[in-house]
């Protein structure tokens, strides 16, 4: 059997922004991943890309602090966002990222999409739903998926992903199940990806 072709030919970190109003480092189509702190957004973009610390990550929640851009083969970016719901964060801090996400999601016209990750041990949190409800009034297409799914076995992964839907009402087709260590789902999220990308 021929190895699979690689997803991305190439990638790179193109800038990042740290203050609400600033704009992407390019006008190209975005894709924003967004969660709490340490729900796994940059692993699961390492995975996503094929490439092991593009996204830098940590086992401490509050790595990433800015919005980080990455280029994908000339075609779109991800974005990837600090994480919400850190409260040992300092005050400075935790004042700022609420409106740098916000003003983001709500100013930047080549967003077409965000990926919300949610922790598959933890579930629906507070800060969750208000992101949620957030998004839901801005109008933004949203894919929810389940991180860290390697941690529960089958029937707990399908029990995970039975609540999520159940809690935020959503339907079957925005929810799935992945894991950044063994790369589960990820052929799913990246067939729904592609779709939000063409449909630009
Ligand atoms: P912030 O930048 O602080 O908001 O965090 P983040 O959401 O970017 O999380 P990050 O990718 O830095 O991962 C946090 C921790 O979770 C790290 O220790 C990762 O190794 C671990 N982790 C991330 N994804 C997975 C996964 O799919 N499985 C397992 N077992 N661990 C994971
Ligand atoms: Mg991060």
């Amino acid at each position: 059997m021929s190895p699979r072709p690689p997803r991305v030919r190439e990638v790179e970190f193109v800038g990042a922004i740290g203050e609400p109003g600033q704009r992407p480092p390019l006008p190209l189509p975005q894709i924003a991943i967004a969660g709490r702190s340490n729900v796994g957004k940059s692993s699961l973009i390492n995975r996503l890309v094929e490439r092991k610390a593009l996204a830098r990550t940590s086992k401490r929640p509050g790595r990433t602090q800015e919005i980080n851009f990455f280029r994908v083969d000339d075609r779109f970016l991800i974005a990837d966002l600090p994480g919400y719901g850190f409260a040992r964060a300092p005050r400075e801090v935790r004042e700022r990222w609420g409106p740098l996400i916000e003003t983001y999601l709500t100013t930047t016209p080549e967003l077409l999409g965000v990926i919300l990750l949610i922790d598959a041990r933890r579930g629906v949190t507070s800060d969750d739903r208000e992101m949620v409800g957030y998004l839901a009034d801005s109008g933004i297409p949203v894919l929810f998926a389940l991180t860290k799914t390697d941690k529960l076995n089958r029937s707990g992964g399908q029990a995970a992903l039975a609540s999520l839907r159940e809690a935020l009402d959503v339907d079957v087709e925005q929810t799935l199940a992945t894991s950044a260590k063994t790369g589960a789902g990820l052929d799913t999220l990246w067939k729904s990806l592609r779709a939000l990308i063409d449909s630009d």
